[in-house]
């Protein structure tokens, strides 16, 4: 594999997708060509099952079980449609959310079994995994206030997963902070109530050591 592969996770209200923008723009200041994708979603496919999974006016029914393989439908074709040849092509590609939100969304936070889960994620992913993962950490409250901000300001396009009580976001928490201890080498915690650029910097330093690796 030429390129770099490089995730994004956390609860939401952590700035991630503000902190996405600054990295790819760092990254093409520096000469590197950049490919940012988000989940569910980053595919005309994906984008299709992202808008059933959050906004269609029929998933108040959806199942735990629906909504884990929906996520990695989607995931599937992103793998395959843009990751892969994105990386056999040497280019940066930077995900917003990867499979670790569906272990800590779906396995820790909606209660599936994650020997199940894990076979879902194996099954839509293969040998395509990030070389690194940033989980960007807000304390619960801080999530929890820009998620009511942000709903307040969406009401149209209201957001079955945003919906969901503080007890699932506190179990999703929980995953988060496993999968971390877990893995040390690839996922890389961000304390991310810092100001915007102090985040921005912290990533740089977990990013910056991977670069002479990629092509
Ligand atoms: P976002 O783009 O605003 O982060 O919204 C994506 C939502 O989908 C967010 O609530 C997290 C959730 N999600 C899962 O539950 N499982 C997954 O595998 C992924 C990628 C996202």
């Amino acid at each position: 594999m030429k390129g770099l592969l490089i995730s994004f996770e956390g609860t939401e209200g952590g700035g991630k997708s503000t902190q996405v923008a600054r990295l790819a723009e760092r990254l093409r200041a520096e000469g590197r060509r950049v490919r940012l994708v988000r989940e569910p979603g980053g595919t005309p496919i994906g984008e299709e099952i992202r808008f059933t999974l959050k906004h269609s006016p029929h998933n108040g029914a959806m199942t735990a079980e629906a909504e884990l393989l929906l996520m990695n439908a989607s995931r599937a074709q992103l793998v395959r449609e843009v990751i892969r040849p994105a990386l056999a092509a040497g280019e940066v590609v930077i995900c917003d959310r990867f499979y670790d939100s569906t272990v800590a969304y779906q396995g820790y936070g909606r209660g599936l079994d994650l020997g199940h889960v894990n076979a879902v994620i194996d099954f839509a992913v293969g040998e395509t995994r990030p070389q690194l993962t940033l989980i960007l950490q807000v304390p619960p409250a801080v999530s929890q206030a820009r998620l009511a901000a942000r709903q307040a300001s969406l009401p149209v396009m209201r957001d079955r997963i945003e919906e969901a009580d503080r007890s699932f976001f506190e179990r999703v928490e929980k995953g988060y902070a496993a999968l971390a201890e877990a893995e040390p080498e690839r996922i890389k915690v961000i304390a991310a109530e810092a100001p915007e650029a102090a985040v921005a910097a912290a990533i740089w330093s977990a990013v910056a050591p991977w670069l002479p690796r990629t092509a």
